[in-house]
C-alpha cells in the first residue's frame, strides 16, 4: 500500500481554502497546448522575454566563481547592495532610506509580500485588499488567519481605490496598494498618495504597497514612490523589484524599504524561513542598481512600442482599449460577444492559440475583463491580432 494511503495524508485547511495559483494553472495550459505541437502565443504572465542585461551577467559569472560567496547569506545581506540600493533610491525618488534599518533584501519582492503579513496580522484581523489584485496577495492574509475586505477598483476612479469608500472600512489593519498596478497597469500620483496617507493615519492602516514596476513606465512619466510623502515612513513600506526592471525574474532578488518596525517584522519571519539570498545574486544586483539609464530607456521604448502596436492592432478590429501609461498589462474589458474572462480565455486558446490572463482570477471584480501582456515581440503581437482577426 502507497504510504499516502496508508497515512491518510490530508492537506491543512488553510491549503484547501486556497484555489490554485493562476499562473502555474496558466502555464500548465500553455504547456498542454504546446505538447500537441500548437504554436502557441504567450500573452498570459508578465515574464520579460528579452535576456538580463549582459554586464549583470558578466558580474554573476565572476562572482559564482568567488568561494566567498558559497556560503550561508543570513539575515540582511551584503550591507554594499543595502548601500547601493539606498543611493538608488536617492537618486530615483528622492528619497533617503537608511541601509542598516530601513532596507531588507529579499529572495524577489513576492517572498516578502508574502511573508510580511505573517508577522503583523493576527488571526481575524481585516485586511484590506484592492480587488483585482496581484494574486500573491490573497494566500498569506488567508495563512495568516487575516480576514479579507475587497476594495473593487473601478475603470471610472482610474483604478484607484475610492478613499471615500475606504474611510467607511472599520477598523482595518493593513491594506496593500500596487501601482503601477498588476493587473490593471494603472498609475497613482503623488496627490493620490498624500491624501491615501493622510487617510490611514487617521484610521491606523498600515500601507504596503508593492512597486515591482516602477520603472516600466511610458510617455516619460515616471512613477512616484509612496515614501515620497512626508511622514509616510510611519507607516508604509515599499517592495521593490529587480524582476522586471533588468529582466531577472528568475534570479529572485528584490528588497522592502520604509518603516523600520515592519521591517524589523519581515526580516524576523524571514530569519526562521529561509537563508538569504544567494550572495553572488546580490553582487550581480549592485551592478544592475548601476545600469546605465539609457539602456533602460531602450527597454521602456521597446515595450512603448509593443504597447501601441497591440493596442492599434485590436483598435483596428474593433477591440477598444485604453493604452497603459506604465507596466506591461493591457486590461481590456471583453470583446463583444464573449460573456465572461474564463469564456474569453478558453476561447482564445482553443480558436487562436493565445494565452491571456482572465480577469476574474485577479479577483471578483476583475470580472468583465481580460489581461494581456507585451512580453513579446511586436510580429508575434501581430501574428496574436491576426489570429483573433478570425474569431472576434
Ligand atoms: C504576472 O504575470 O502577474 C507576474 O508576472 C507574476 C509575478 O510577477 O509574479
Amino acid at each position: 500500500m502507497p504510504i499516502e494511503t496508508a497515512l491518510n495524508i490530508e492537506f491543512a485547511d488553510r491549503l484547501k481554502e486556497l484555489p490554485p495559483y493562476l499562473f502555474v494553472e496558466i502555464d500548465k495550459a500553455k504547456r498542454q497546448a504546446r505538447a500537441q505541437g500548437r504554436d502557441i502565443i504567450d500573452l498570459g504572465v508578465g515574464d520579460p522575454d528579452t535576456p538580463t542585461f549582459p554586464h549583470i551577467i558578466e558580474t554573476m559569472k565572476t562572482a559564482i566563481a568567488d568561494p566567498a560567496n558559497h556560503r550561508y547569506a543570513f539575515d540582511a545581506g551584503l550591507p554594499a547592495l543595502r548601500t547601493e540600493i539606498a543611493v538608488w533610491f536617492k537618486g530615483r525618488f528622492g528619497v533617503d532610506l537608511n541601509p542598516d534599518t530601513e532596507i531588507y533584501p529579499l529572495i524577489g519582492s513576492k517572498e516578502g509580500l508574502a511573508h510580511l503579513p505573517l508577522g503583523i496580522i493576527n488571526p481575524k484581523d481585516k485586511v484590506i485588499l484592492t480587488d483585482p489584485a496581484y494574486p500573491a496577495y490573497r494566500p498569506t492574509i488567508t495563512f495568516a488567519g487575516g480576514k479579507i475586505t475587497n476594495l473593487p477598483l473601478k475603470e471610472s476612479h482610474g483604478f484607484l481605490p475610492d478613499l471615500k469608500k475606504l474611510a467607511e472600512i472599520k477598523d482595518a489593519k493593513f491594506m496593500y496598494i500596487n501601482y503601477p498596478n498588476n493587473p490593471t497597469s494603472a498609475t497613482a500620483n503623488l496627490e493620490f498618495y498624500k491624501e491615501l496617507v493622510a487617510l490611514a493615519k487617521e484610521k491606523g492602516i498600515i500601507l504596503i504597497s508593492d512597486m515591482a514596476y516602477s520603472e516600466i513606465y511610458f510617455d516619460g512619466e515616471k512613477p512616484p514612490s509612496i515614501l515620497e510623502v512626508d511622514g509616510a515612513k510611519d507607516i508604509a513600506i515599499e517592495f521593490h523589484s529587480f524582476s522586471k526592471t533588468y529582466n531577472m525574474t528568475g534570479w529572485r532578488i528584490g528588497w522592502a524599504c520604509g518603516n523600520p518596525k515592519l521591517v524589523a517584522a519581515l526580516a524576523k519571519v524571514k530569519s526562521n524561513f529561509d537563508s538569504g539570498i544567494f550572495q553572488a545574486i546580490q553582487v550581480a544586483g549592485i551592478t544592475a542598481l548601476r545600469t546605465k539609464p539609457e539602456e533602460l530607456n531602450d527597454l521602456r521604448s521597446m515595450y512603448e512600442e509593443r504597447r501601441d502596436c497591440l493596442i492599434n492592432g485590436l483598435r483596428s478590429l474593433g477591440w477598444k482599449i485604453p493604452p497603459p501609461k506604465a507596466a506591461f498589462y493591457v486590461w481590456g474589458r471583453l470583446p463583444k460577444g464573449f460573456n465572461s474572462s474564463m469564456e474569453t480565455a478558453a476561447a482564445f486558446l482553443e480558436k487562436a492559440n493565445i494565452v491571456v490572463t482572465p480577469g476574474v482570477g485577479f479577483g471578483p471584480a476583475g470580472e468583465g475583463f481580460v489581461r494581456m501582456t507585451i512580453t513579446m515581440p511586436t510580429e508575434r503581437l501581430t501574428e496574436a491580432v491576426n489570429r483573433l482577426s478570425k474569431i472576434l
